[in-house]
């Protein structure tokens, strides 16, 4: 079972999210959650999805915390926390197991291939994340899924590592550890917002979740069930807005407000001569600006952040194997016109994930059914089907007797000051 109460921590580039629940059951009996509260605040001390001013960082989570507290009525003593950034890469590794037991695979069989696949070696400035078990071969049976109880001679596992540096790693798991606060898991987050908004046949078919945030893009790519690739570009609407600024030759936040208020992914659909309003700091009064100026440069920076959401998942080798298209989330797929853009750009089916969508959440408040908390939701369902995963990806399974995930929580608990 998952613990009674679980709390994701989101620490963004634009803002800070804490979300709590309670563990239950739906009306068919099935694992659900029960929303208790949340807290969100404006980012600081955090550039691309890294922290790059710890007591910033620190103090901003404090606040949210004490927010979300006050609202769920408790003290928050553990959380699931993100972590992106480019800092993040990923490897595929191969680990095998001879089948000992009569009776087919068991979990220690799974627990060695696993192992052996962990065996790569990392700079000492890195650290592993996540080892996640992608498929299952048991002698020349490969695509398994679920290989438990499967007879045999020979088990191999096909894993996808995921690694981060150490620094950023560390810099994070303080920021929250200061608090008093336990990490039960620090998860990577197009994993978390992949379990909020994608479906299960999408990831059976093959998907690509994109979640385009403030100053990160998020990648992964599902198939078969499995996770084939992640990767997390230094990329986001801050691009946008910045882009904005310098066009229009006006402060950050005044180009923000125009594009979250007027911004248009399709410049040819706004009248050339519609103007809109802005008061710029400095200026007497407001001043006006193009519409379709503002949509031509937006269009621009879009359009060049799909071309390399395209060029990598090419990269990855799996980008022709994903016929349910892709699903865009995080904030800055909520630009008007941006799924016509990138269907045009992809060449394939593009929807707009929101986590609200089928996710076991009751009561979940409707400010954060957005695309923007796409990470902040899938951190409470990943935490929510911890011992469910086991089934699926049996690392989660091995977890507790697994030496690396030990070190890793050791080494974290060594940051806790005294
Ligand atoms: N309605 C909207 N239209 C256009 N852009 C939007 C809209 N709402 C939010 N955004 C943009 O989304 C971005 C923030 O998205 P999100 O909240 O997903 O990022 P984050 O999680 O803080 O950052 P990251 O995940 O990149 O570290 C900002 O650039 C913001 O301008
Ligand atoms: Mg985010």
């Amino acid at each position: 079972m998952p613990k009674e109460i679980i709390t994701a921590i989101d620490v963004g580039t634009t803002k800070i999210c804490v979300l709590v629940g309670a563990v239950t059951h739906d009306s068919l009996g099935k694992l659900a959650l029960r929303f208790l509260g949340s807290g969100v605040t404006k980012s600081r001390g955090i550039r691309r999805g890294v922290v790059m001013d710890v007591p910033e960082v620190t103090a901003a989570i404090g606040e949210v915390i004490e927010i979300a507290e006050r609202e769920a009525g408790l003290r928050i003593t553990s959380a699931y926390v993100g972590i992106a950034g480019s800092h993040i890469a990923t490897t595929n590794s191969k680990g095998i197991s001879p089948i000992d037991s009569y009776h087919g695979v068991t979990g220690a069989d799974m627990h060695r291939a696993l192992e052996g696949a962990q065996a790569v070696s990392l700079p000492e400035s890195r650290e592993m994340i996540h080892v996640i078990a992608r498929s299952w071969q048991v002698d020349e049976q490969d695509g398994i899924q679920q290989p438990l109880g499967m007879s045999g001679h020979r088990l191999e596992v096909d894993a996808h590592i995921v690694t981060g540096t150490t620094m950023a790693i560390n810099n994070l798991a303080q920021c929250v550890l200061a608090h008093g606060i336990d990490i039960d898991e620090l998860v990577l987050e197009p994993l978390a917002s992949g379990e909020a908004v994608l479906t299960p046949e999408e990831r059976q078919m093959g998907v690509i979740m994109a979640d385009i945030g403030g100053g990160t893009t998020d990648l992964a790519l599902f198939r078969g069930n499995g996770l084939w690739h992640t990767e997390v570009l230094d990329m986001g609407g801050n691009h946008l807005t910045n882009d904005v600024a310098m066009g229009l030759r006006a402060p950050f936040e005044v180009a923000e407000e125009l594009k979250l208020r007027y911004g248009h992914l399709q410049p040819q659909k706004i009248a050339e001569d519609e103007q809109v309003w802005a008061t710029v700091f400095g200026d007497r009064s407001e001043r006006t600006f193009s519409r379709r100026f503002i949509s031509q440069i937006l269009e621009a920076r879009a359009e060049e952040v799909c071309e390399i959401i395209q060029k990598r998942t090419q990269a990855s080798g799996y980008g022709h194997l994903v016929p349910a298209g892709i699903v865009l989330t995080g904030g800055s797929s909520q630009l008007s016109g941006v799924v016509e853009l990138s269907r045009r750009v992809f060449g394939m089916p593009v929807r707009i994930g929101y986590p609200s969508e089928n996710v076991p959440i009751q009561g979940l408040r409707r400010e954060l059914q957005l695309p923007a908390y796409a990470t902040s939701v899938g951190l409470l369902i990943w935490g929510l089907h911890e011992d469910a995963r086991a089934i699926h990806r049996p690392l989660s399974n091995l977890r507790e007797d697994n030496a690396w995930v030990d070190r890793l929580r050791g080494w974290l608990r060594n940051l806790l000051p005294g």
